[in-house]
């Protein structure tokens, strides 16, 4: 943990910020002054790296304490205990970005059980127990209207869908629909917004050569980047009116229609 002064009332927590778009995010917080909670399951060494470059990237903006926080969020009690040992370390956390999620293929023809469950629990009840926890946290402190927000990344597939990846898509669309049931219920507590990219790093699926052209399919001839996401989940932060609301961050993919997901683009069906 890196121990400069603190930047009060502006603790996030980061879930899957070692890498990809949840590390991008967390640096563009920590330079806009905001004290991040590094979460990861995995990803140790990159957690550790995204916590030493969130100090130099907020030394111009007063510094702030950053620390890295390991739960494998599929396990509820292990989430529930997330939020207390980040404010056992960073002191009260005001924020959650529900950005940590499972990816793995299935479809209509071997979707089951076991591939469903491990879709929800990650990508949509760890959420939710966190904008819970978050709740609760700011209820015992006496914490007044809209001291809380929880932001959830999306996915702009859930407005042009296709039926690849189902338990991923399914897990995102009960989170899309918890969005909105979540900021009726924490209301006026806590905002609860959504951040829905479009094609914004590529899988272990896509070349690089697939990826530049999926990447190019949009109506403003590119999808979004990890800053363009970044710069919309730190809006969706700081904007005091955004509740129940998603920000669709895609250049504009969400208006085409696409028959198969980017990264099985060039599969037969
Ligand atoms: N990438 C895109 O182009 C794109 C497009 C649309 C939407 N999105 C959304 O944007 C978000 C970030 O995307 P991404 O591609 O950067 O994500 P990602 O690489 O697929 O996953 C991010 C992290 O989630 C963590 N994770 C997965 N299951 C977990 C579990 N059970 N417990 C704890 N951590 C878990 C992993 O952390 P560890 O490595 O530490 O295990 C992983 O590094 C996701 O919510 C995704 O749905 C992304």
């Amino acid at each position: 943990m890196t121990q400069t002064p603190v930047a009060a009332g502006r603790t996030v927590l980061v879930t899957g910020a070692g890498r990809r778009l949840g590390r991008t995010i967390a640096l563009d917080l920590a330079a806009a002054g905001w004290q991040v909670a590094v979460h990861y399951r995995a990803s140790e060494a990159e957690a550790q790296q995204t916590v030493a470059d969130c100090a130099a990237a907020a030394a111009a903006s007063g510094g702030g304490r950053h620390a890295a926080f390991a739960c494998d969020l599929a396990d509820e009690a292990a989430t529930r205990a997330l939020l207390p040992a980040v404010e056992a370390a960073l002191g009260p956390v005001s924020a959650v970005v529900n950005n940590a999620s499972l990816f793995e293929h299935d479809g209509a023809q071997d979707f089951g059980y076991a591939a469903m469950e491990r879709h929800w629990r990650s990508n949509t009840g760890a959420p939710i127990v966190l904008a819970q926890v978050l709740h609760q946290r700011l209820t015992a402190r006496g914490a007044g209207p809209r001291s809380g927000v929880v932001v959830n990344l999306l996915d702009q597939k859930l407005w042009n869908p296709n039926p690849d990846f189902l338990s991923y898509t399914l897990s995102k669309a009960a989170l899309e629909a918890a969005n909105t049931l979540l900021a009726q219920a924490l209301a006026p507590l806590l905002r609860v917004v959504g951040v829905a990219p479009g094609l914004t790093l590529t899988s272990h699926l896509l070349s690089d050569e697939a990826f530049a052209a999926a990447h190019r399919l949009s109506p403003l001839g590119r999808s979004s980047t990890p800053e363009d996401v970044a710069g919309a989940v730190r809006f969706a932060l700081e904007n005091q009116s955004l509740t129940g609301t998603t920000l669709l961050v895609d250049g504009g993919q969400h208006l085409m229609k696409f028959e198969r997901d980017f990264s099985m683009m060039g599969t037969p069906t």
